[in-house]
Parts: structure tokens; C-alpha cells; sequence
């Protein structure tokens, strides 16, 4: 089955068609980082008008490059959310405007099921990932959330924990624009900190009274700051050794806190597989990280590759044909029907 995918939440225009949900066709992706860089954020009204713009080219060149016809797509999926409204709408009009044009079923798909679907996408070329056959945990971990997820063979996915103020990516965001570093925030960072030292500073690991497995960014953003504020010199920003030390100890102690929270869940849940995805897993230092401490545990770790970590469409279409796996035919499948919370990483589809 074919599906052509429309990701639009926040700041890349981003079309696919995945064939059975795991291999990708085609999957371009037009960015508005330059856009928003000079404003050190997103800015929604600026991303929903670039959308307008870049959508159908977008779609287009997604048909070209997997030398595709209209009549070889069996469903379109589209993100219906959560993300920036503004921006949402124009994946969804344009989605369902296609659907009427070239008579398809548009399916609807939640942001986050799709970052988990990450993990199984494969080029042609590519050798099939191995995926989680397991009672698994997610990590969901990008610039608007940092959330886990748990699935069992018999259970439902549902969320286990949630970030209580910030998004792990978010943070990496904020801490950027306090150097003066530009946007998106993670990867300038986790450049800059090579080199630096992680334990020049400790931050401290959040506890919740009530005992929660939470998640919590903003207390170490505002540590960084008073970091900054009492330097020597506190009216110019930090550079070099001083600055990669700074960086590294705020990225291990970010990494430390996903690693923390992830094996307590993995332990709770009873859970051998674990799944990380989101923008933020895009991030070296967290994969090798995590990649080594739950070895050492006997945890399985399963990432997506880089280039679908970040958001994009492939994933989308990913977790529709899951969800379409459920309702099993394009004919019974009903479009109208209300979008579950999440949809299901369907353990072993
Ligand atoms: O998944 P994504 O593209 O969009 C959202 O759904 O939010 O994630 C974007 C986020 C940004 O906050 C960005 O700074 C972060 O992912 N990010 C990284 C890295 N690459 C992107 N964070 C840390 N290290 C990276 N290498
Ligand atoms: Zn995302």
C-alpha cells in the first residue's frame, strides 16, 4: 500500500509516500529555518504563510522523485495534530482538498504517534531496521514535548509520563538564544560542547514531591542564566573552552534526566524495548549515552534514523498504515471518525 503524507505542524513543509509504512519512496522536506532564525524561534504566522506557498510543490516534487502517479496512491495521511493551528490547517485543507480531487481517503494522524513510527523507516537501498517486538516504552522527545509512552502486547499505548513546563528541545532552544547562539537550538549546541567537559558544572537531578516520573527543563534553563549572570564579566557571553564546558554540562544534565526517567519507566512498565524519537534524538552524545548505559541493563534501544527524528512525513504515513492496520480496508476505514489520543505503534506491524 502506498500512502502520500502531509506534515505541516510546525516549521518544515514536508511531503513523503511510504510504501507498507516502513519504506520510503520520497520524502522532501521544505525548511523555514532561515525564516524564523532571525527571530530565535518559530513564529506561526510567518510558518502557516510559508506553508501556503511551498505545500503543493512540495506534494509534487514527493510524486516526482518516487516516480508515482496519482493512481498508484492508495490513502493520504496528514497531521491533524497537536502543533501550531495556523499551520496544521493548511496540511489539512490541503490534504483534504487532494482527497476530494483525486478521490482518497484522508486519514488523520497524531504528531506524536508519528515520531514513533520513525523507528521503522527505511530507504530502498537501506536495509529494514530491526524494530521493538516487545512491551516497549517511547520516548517522545522534541521541541514541544517530552513525553513517554508504553505499549504491551495485550495493553493499549497510553502516556506514563509528561513534561511538567518546558520540552527537552525547547530548553536546548532557550539555552542557544541566552548565548546568543541562533536557532534551532540542539544542534548548535551539541557542536559547540564537543570538547567541553560535563562535569565542570552539576546541575541538579528534578525529584517531584508527589513521585512522579516527570519530566522538568525550566529549573536548569534558569540555572544556566544564573551561570551566566555571575561570571567575571557578566555583560559579555562566554567563547571557547569556557563556553564548551558550559554547554556540555547543560547537555549531559538534560541527557542525564531523559536516561533517569526512561529506565525508571522501562523498570515501572516491566518493559525490555525502548524507543527513542523526536528532534532531540537527532542528538550524538544522548544516543551513545543511552545506547551504552541500557546495555548494560539488558534494554534495548531503538532510534530512528537522524534524518526522521526531526519532524517530517515519512513518519506520518508510518503510523497511518498502523493505524489503517487496524481497520484492515480503505473501505471500512471512516474519516470522519474522531482522532484517538495516540494512535498505536502496533507492536510488531
Ligand atoms: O521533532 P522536531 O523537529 O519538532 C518538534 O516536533 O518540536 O524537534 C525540533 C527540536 C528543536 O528544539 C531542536 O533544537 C531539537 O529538536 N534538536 C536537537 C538536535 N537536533 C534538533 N536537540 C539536541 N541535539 C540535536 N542534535
Ligand atoms: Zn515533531
Amino acid at each position: 500500500m502506498r500512502i502520500l503524507a502531509i506534515e505541516t505542524s510546525c516549521d518544515e513543509t514536508a511531503a513523503a509516500i511510504v510504501e507498507d509504512g516502513h519504506l520510503v519512496l520520497s520524502d522532501p522536506i521544505a525548511s523555514q529555518i532561515d525564516v524564523h532564525r532571525k527571530y530565535g524561534g518559530v513564529v506561526p504566522e510567518l510558518a502557516s504563510r510559508n506553508h501556503v506557498v511551498d505545500i503543493i510543490p512540495v506534494v509534487n516534487e514527493a510524486l516526482e522523485t518516487a516516480d508515482c502517479t496519482w493512481e498508484e496512491i492508495d490513502a493520504i495521511a496528514v497531521t491533524q495534530g497537536p502543533g501550531l493551528v495556523g499551520a496544521l490547517l493548511v496540511g489539512l485543507q490541503s490534504a483534504q482538498t487532494l482527497g476530494y480531487l483525486y478521490q482518497k481517503p484522508v486519514i488523520p494522524v497524531h504528531h506524536l504517534a508519528g515520531h514513533l513510527h520513525a523507528v521503522k523507516l527505511h530507504r530502498p537501498d537501506e536495509p529494514a531496521p530491526p524494530v521493538p517486538s516487545n512491551h516497549y516504552v517511547a520516548l517522545a522527545v522534541s521541541g514541544g514535548h517530552t513525553a513517554i509512552y508504553s505499549e504491551t502486547p495485550t495493553q493499549p499505548i497510553r502516556q506514563i509520563s509528561n513534561t511538567r513546563d518546558d520540552a527537552a528541545g525547547e530548553a536546548f532552544d532557550k539555552v542557544a538564544r541566552m548565548l546568543g547562539l541562533g536557532y534551532p537550538g540542539g544542534p548548535i549546541i551539541e557542536k559547540l560542547a564537543r570538547g567541553g567537559d560535563p562535569k565542570a558544572h552539576r546541575f541538579t537531578l528534578p525529584r517531584f514531591k508527589d513521585g512522579a516520573n516527570d519530566f522538568s527543563f525550566s529549573g536548569l534553563k534558569t540555572a544556566v542564566l544564573t551561570k551566566l549572570k555571575q561570571r567575571e564579566q557578566p555583560q559579555s557571553l562566554p567563547e571557547g573552552q569556557e563556553r564548551a564546558d558550559l554547554l556540555a554540562s547543560f547537555q549531559f544534565a538534560v541527557i542525564a534526566q531523559l536516561a533517569d526517567r526512561l529506565e525508571r519507566a522501562a523498570r515501572e512498565e516491566n518493559a525490555s524495548d525502548i524507543i527513542l524519537a523526536g528532534g532531540v534524538a537527532c542528538n550524538g552524545a544522548l544516543r551513545t549515552y543511552l545506547r551504552e548505559r541500557f546495555e548494560s541493563l539488558g534494554l534495548s534501544l531503538y532510534v530512528a534514523r537522524p534524518r526522521w527524528c526531526t519532524d517530517n512525513a515519512a513518519m506520518i504515513a508510518g503510523a497511518a498504515f498502523a493505524q489503517l492496520s487496524s481497520v484492515n480496508d480503505l473501505s471500512t476505514f471512516d474519516p470522519n471518525q474522531p482522532l484517538e489520543p495516540i494512535a498505536s505503534w502496533r507492536l510488531g506491524s
